[in-house]
């Protein structure tokens, strides 16, 4: 049918016809909120490059995960900001260490929020890199037990799911086949299976201190022009066991989050990372965007493409705004 018969702007009249009939609504279900787990007491770091986001001692982490669980956010995802750093990444996995303890600390007095972990050896190598090094070079191989042993000292604190963000081969795999031993194989893995090397990672590695010392993530984070690739990594990671595939960064990669919604049928998770968010509320800082409205726009715009989650630093502030 055409004009004048049909009259695109007939639903578009007053805010109820939009609401009836919109089709992609954000619902705090699918909300993920990040926070950065450091040692001390009382603290709350802000990270100047996030405006609005802290590094957060255990006790402020359970705080803020109170106010998530009464604001309807389903999730956390942890990261920590280590005391100490070596070759091996000692402390991505010793139980006293800041993610085991932030983990066990949420679950003591908010168990029913649920409590995801990332598991990367980055923030704890003296080199900054996701992976053990031998000779200057990462060693893929040697990377998985060390991730296998983070994620099970994450589940054994408490955790109730875990990410796996550093890109090594067959990571899934490994942790998968160490839970299960431990007799944890009803823990869901969250797989950044498909993470591309991106420069929006930039305010990150300020707040969880894991910028590379040397070089970059490229031989193993994946190449910005690649597609069919990210069916590969996705398919891979799914015959590994991966419970939940994530695409990250979002927002320069909604059509890889289309792609993989026709093509796989597990939940896709999104991650608007560090930079995405940084931007807008730069924008807002300037005064030249109003950031509430493009955050909500933003994760909408995540969700049509195909995600069923979305990791977002504006989570708490998104639920809030969806209950008001
Ligand atoms: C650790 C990790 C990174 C992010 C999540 N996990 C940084 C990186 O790979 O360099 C980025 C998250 C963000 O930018 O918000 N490997």
């Amino acid at each position: 049918m055409l004009f004048p018969d049909s009259r695109g702007r007939r639903l578009r009249a007053n805010p109820n016809f939009r609401r009836m009939i919109r089709e992609t609504k954000i619902s705090r279900d699918d909300l993920i909120l990040p926070l950065f787990a450091i040692e001390g007491k009382s603290v709350k770091k802000p990270i100047e490059s996030m405006p609005g986001q802290f590094q957060l001692s255990c006790d402020n982490i359970v705080k803020t995960a109170q106010q998530a669980q009464e604001a309807g956010v389903p999730a956390i995802i942890l990261f920590g900001v280590a005391d100490k750093k070596d070759s091996l990444a000692t402390r991505a996995y010793a139980k006293d260490s800041i993610v085991q303890k932030a983990v066990a600390a949420v679950k003591a007095k908010v168990p029913d929020i649920t409590v995801i972990t990332d598991v990367c050896l980055c923030a704890y190598t003296d080199h900054g890199h996701c992976g053990v090094m031998d000779k200057g070079i990462i060693d893929n191989d040697a990377s998985l037990d060390l991730l296998a042993k983070t994620a099970l000292s994450h589940v054994e604190a408490g955790a109730d799911m875990v990410a796996p963000s550093d890109m090594m081969d067959g990571r899934v795999a490994e942790i998968r086949q160490t839970l299960d031993e431990e007799n944890f194989s009803h823990i869901p893995i969250m797989s950044y299976a498909v993470k591309y090397s991106s420069a929006f990672y930039g305010p990150f590695r300020e707040a969880a201190d894991c910028a590379p010392q040397f070089g970059d993530r490229k031989t193993y984070q994946m190449d910005p022009g690649n597609a069919l690739e990210a069916i590969r990594e996705a398919t891979m990671d799914i015959e590994e066991g991966a419970d939940i595939i994530m695409v990250k960064p979002a927002l320069s990669y909604l059509d890889i989050i289309y792609r993989l919604k026709q093509e796989i049928d597990l939940p896709i998770a999104a991650y608007n990372v560090s930079g995405e968010y940084s931007m807008m509320k730069a924008g807002e800082m300037m005064g030249w965007v109003d950031a509430k409205e493009v955050i909500m726009e933003t994760l909408i715009s995540i969700k049509r493409a195909g995600a069923d989650l979305i990791l977002t630093y504006s989570a708490l502030d998104v639920a809030r705004e969806l209950n008001a």
